[in-house]
C-alpha cells in the first residue's frame, strides 16, 4: 500500500507497461469480466484497445452489449470525448491457419486444408501447433501496433497454462522451418516484459489461490513470462452497518419490519460476514505464497453482467492500481530524449 504522500502509481504509465496483456486464470474465475475492465479502464485512460477472444462464447461481447465477435475486428464500445475505442475479434487457430498459409503465398491450397480437417492432423502431430497460431497472429497484431494495448482474454482452465507453455514444447519438438522460427517469435514476445505480460486472475477462495500460485510459479520460472499483478475477483466488500441488529436499526429509523425480515437480514448479514472471513484469510495465504502485488475487484450484485458493470468494474481496477506501490528506484524510467540533458 502507499503511505501518504508518496507517489501512486499512474493507470496509464501501468496500461503503458506492456502493449499485450494476457489475462489468465482457471475456469470460471473471470478472466473475460476481468479482460472487460482492463479493456474498458484503458480506454478510458485514452488508449485504443483490442480484446482478442481466443475461445468462442466466451461472453465477452455481451458485456459490451454486443453481439458475438467474428475473425474481423469490431466495435465493442465507441470512442466519445476523451474516451478511446474498444474494439474486439477472435482469433481461432483455423483461420489463423488459414491466414498464415495465405500470407506465404499459399493461398490455393490452403482451404482446402482447412476444410479437409487437415489442421486436426496437424495438431495432432505436434501438439502446440494450434497454440502457436493463434499466439503467432497475436505477435503480429502487436509487430503492427493494431492497438495501443493488446488484451488477450485465454483459455480456460489449464489450458491457460499448456496455451502458454506449448511454445517451448513446439521449439524442442520443431527444431527447423518455419513453424520453429513462428515458435521463436511468439516466446521472444511473451518473454520480453516490455511487449508481454499475464494477469493472473483468481478469487478469494482456497482451490484458486492454490492454483493462482502454481501458476504464477510455473509461467516465470519455466518461460520467464512478466506478471502483473494478480487481480482478486469476486471480493465482498465491507458494508457499513453489518453489525448491527436488524430490529433494532428498523426501530431507530421508525421502519416496521414484517415477520421474519429481521431473521432473514440477519442471516444475510451473518453469510456477508462469514465470507468476508474466509476471503481474508485466503488473501492472507495469497500475500504469505506469491510475492508480488495485488488488486481486488469487488463481487457485483448482479444476475447478468453488461457495459455498466463493466464500468464500475474499470474504475474499481483504476482505483486499484493507484494504490500499488510505486516501483522500485533502482529501477528508473529510461529518460526521454526531450528530458535528457
Ligand atoms: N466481479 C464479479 N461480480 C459478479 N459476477 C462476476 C464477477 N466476475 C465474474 N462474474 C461472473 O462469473 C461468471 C464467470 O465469469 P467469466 O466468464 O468472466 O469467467 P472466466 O474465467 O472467463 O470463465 P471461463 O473460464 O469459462 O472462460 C460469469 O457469470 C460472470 O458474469
Ligand atoms: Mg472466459
Amino acid at each position: 500500500m502507499v503511505s501518504p504522500g508518496e507517489e501512486a502509481v499512474d493507470p496509464g504509465q501501468f496500461l503503458r507497461a506492456s502493449r499485450v496483456v494476457i489475462v489468465a486464470g482457471k475456469g470460471g474465475v473471470g478472466k473475460t469480466t476481468v479482460a472487460a475492465a482492463l479493456a474498458r479502464m484503458a480506454a478510458r485512460q485514452g488508449l485504443t484497445t483490442l480484446i482478442v477472444q481466443v475461445e468462442q462464447a466466451s461472453g465477452l461481447a455481451r458485456l459490451f452489449g454486443r453481439p458475438p465477435l467474428t475473425y474481423i475486428e469490431s466495435s465493442l464500445a465507441p470512442a466519445a470525448g476523451t474516451i478511446a475505442e474498444v474494439r474486439g475479434r477472435t482469433i481461432t487457430p483455423d483461420d489463423a491457419l488459414l491466414e498464415y498459409l495465405e500470407d506465404h503465398g499459399l493461398r490455393r491450397i490452403s482451404r482446402r486444408l482447412v476444410s479437409t480437417g487437415a489442421m486436426d492432423v496437424v495438431s495432432t502431430a505436434a501438439p502446440g501447433i494450434k497454440d502457436i497460431l493463434i499466439l503467432g497472429k497475436v505477435k503480429s497484431l502487436e509487430r503492427s501496433e493494431a492497438a495501443d494495448l493488446i488484451v488477450v482474454d485465454a483459455p480456460a482452465a489449464g489450458h491457460a497454462i499448456t496455451f502458454l507453455l506449448s511454445v517451448r514444447g513446439l521449439l524442442d519438438a520443431v527444431r527447423v522451418g518455419p513453424i520453429n522460427a513462428q515458435a521463436r517469435d511468439v516466446l521472444e514476445l511473451l518473454t520480453d516484459p516490455v511487449r508481454c505480460s499475464v494477469m493472473l486472475v483468481t478469487l478469494p477462495e482456497e482451490t484458486p489461490v492454490n492454483e493462482a500460485v502454481e501458476t504464477a510459479f510455473t509461467l516465470e520460472d519455466r518461460l520467464g513470462i512478466s506478471l502483473g499483478p494478480v487481480v482478486v475477483n469476486g471480493l465482498y466488500l465491507p458494508l457499513p452497518g453489518l453489525d448491527v441488529d436488524p430490529a433494532e436499526a428498523a426501530d431507530a429509523a421508525g421502519v416496521t419490519l414484517r415477520p421474519g425480515e429481521a431473521e432473514a437480514l440477519a442471516g444475510a448479514a451473518s453469510f456477508h460476514r462469514h465470507r468476508q472471513a474466509l476471503q481474508e484469510a485466503q488473501l492472507e495465504r495469497l500475500d504469505e505464497r506469491l510475492p508480488i502485488p495485488r488488486v481486488g475487484l469487488p463481487f457485483l450484485f448482479a444476475a447478468d453482467l453488461g457495459p455498466a458493470h463493466v464500468d464500475v468494474l474499470a474504475a474499481a481496477l483504476r482505483d486499484e492500481v493507484t494504490t500499488l506501490d510505486p516501483p522500485p528506484p533502482e529501477t528508473p524510467p529510461v529518460p526521454s530524449p526531450e528530458t535528457t540533458p
